[in-house]
């Protein structure tokens, strides 16, 4: 879109000046740049000007100026994502919700919560737990990443694998349309089918159809036991197959990933816990519940099918402060990466269970045939590898960019898909087609026109530049 530019531009921030407090509003060059990044190593991109909102009618009030003059509005939460969703490839308006981070209700009784977008996802979990409940969702980003960009990305983190995404967490929003109608959809109920989902729709939209300004969650008891373990193995292939061999068991762990050759030595560069010397690939998983001895006998399970096929000992973390170096080195494994190479494209391609080890291998094999190391992390108990392409700086860039490009279409070969939770955003937005087809893309773009009209909500993601 050439919205955005010149004239629309310089009216629409001087309305932004009159309507809005100063300090509610970013100009500054330097403070700009911040808000133009997230964590996907695409580049910064900043907006023209940034104005943290208090509530809807602040976002409807920005959606009405941005209509009237054509420029786009891009959606600000944490900036913690991995697709380059927030960022403001066009310029034009910034809307932070930085500003909205207040847990609204904790309902125990009803098990469901309603909060702000900007309300820190680990603070959140921590938050409920105070009542005995349970938020499971956990990207891995869980103590800077927000619940709004959650919803916006439909997040998901190791728990999924038995809890299962972001979208199955939420019952309800307020969201704002760039039309400029402030909607309440979904419910307070943990049941309801009233209606299309629309809910179901705004989660994983990627800040293309409206800016969530509250979400309504599920709650779960809290599960009072959990066992954590790590497992080492020869090689790659070895551990790989090990995760299928589990699953085919018919066993699911709350947690089960997968820690590459590659990876392993980025741990060895100073991570919190490390790995037994000689170790060439490991899992780590993790099983919970309310009975201990079922939590250990699950976890004794596990260790019976993977110890056949393993390098030494399972080892149980013996008490919380190991449980928590695991899993910092975990959770810290897609920074310990950057201590390899230069740079590097990471990915999140999902496989059906089935084809895991034969994705492994092919992410491996690809980068080989572009002279590039890829280093494979991640869940894999739900078919969901990052693959990162390793490299040496911009020399390499073509080369790794096609590593990605050869990496989305093996996964899709596969019956997989692109994206298994960081979203498609400006990282793979050329590669949505290739996954759904011109018909399924066409009906997405009608869908997007209805809730935006002119096109000036987050141009540019998810679907090529048309
Ligand atoms: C992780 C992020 C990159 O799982 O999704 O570490
Ligand atoms: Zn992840």
């Amino acid at each position: 879109m050439t919205a955005g530019t010149g004239t629309g531009m310089t009216e629409a921030f001087a309305e932004l000046r009159a309507a809005f407090p100063a300090e509610r509003l970013v100009e500054d060059a330097e403070r700009l740049a911040e808000y133009g990044k997230d964590e996907s190593d695409l580049g910064v991109f900043p907006p023209g000007l940034v104005v943290k909102v208090d509530s809807a009618e602040e976002v409807r009030a920005v959606f009405a100026i941005a209509s009237r003059h054509r420029v786009p509005v891009v959606p600000i939460a944490a900036r913690t994502g991995k697709s380059g969703g927030s960022l403001a490839i066009h310029g034009g308006i910034g809307v932070s919700v930085e500003r909205m981070n207040r847990i609204l209700e904790i309902r125990p009784g009803d098990l469901t919560a309603r909060l702000q977008p900007a309300v820190i996802t680990g603070v959140f979990q921590a938050e409920v737990e105070k009542h005995g409940l349970f938020y499971p969702p956990d990207p891995n980003s869980l103590d800077t990443c927000s619940i709004g960009g959650n919803v916006a990305e439909n997040a998901g983190g190791p728990r999924a694998l038995r809890y299962g995404v972001t979208r199955e967490y939420v019952l309800g929003l307020e969201v704002v349309i760039p039309t400029g109608e402030i909607l309440r959809v979904g419910r307070q109920t943990i049941k309801g089918v009233a209606g299309y989902d629309l809910t179901a729709l705004f989660v994983g939209s990627e800040g293309t159809l409206g800016i969530v300004t509250e979400v309504t969650v599920k709650l779960l008891p809290r599960p009072r036991h959990v066992a954590t373990a790590l497992v080492c193995f020869p090689d790659l292939a070895t551990a790989a197959r090990a995760v299928s061999r589990v699953l085919a068991e018919g066993v699911i762990p709350r947690c089960l990933e997968l820690i590459d050759d590659v990876s392993v030595q980025a741990i060895a560069k100073g991570s919190p816990f490390q790995l037994p010397p000689g170790a060439g690939a490991a899992l780590l998983f993790e099983t919970d519940g309310n009975d201990e001895e079922q939590v250990f006998a699950e976890m004794a399970r596990v260790a019976e099918m993977v110890q056949g096929s393993a390098s030494g000992e399972v080892i149980v973390a013996q008490n919380e402060a190991q449980r928590r170096d695991i899993w910092e080195t975990r959770k810290y494994l897609s920074v310990a990466l950057k201590k390899l190479a230069a740079a590097k494209l990471s990915e999140d391609v999902a496989v059906p269970r089935s084809r895991i080890p034969e994705m492994v291998a092919r992410s491996r094999e690809i980068g080989k045939s572009h002279g590039l190391l890829v280093a494979t992390y991640g869940h894999a108990g739900d078919g969901n590898l990052h693959c990162n392409v390793l490299f040496d700086g911009e020399r390499q860039r073509e080369a790794a960019e096609a590593a990605v490009a050869d990496i989305l279409r093996a996964a899709v070969d596969m019956g997989g898909t692109i994206t298994g939770e960081h979203g498609v955003g400006l990282a793979k937005r050329d590669f949505l087609e290739y996954e759904q087809g011109p018909a399924v893309l066409g009906l997405e773009r009608r869908i997007k026109a209805t809730f935006d009209p002119l096109g000036i909500l987050n141009p540019g993601k998810m679907f090529p530049e048309s």
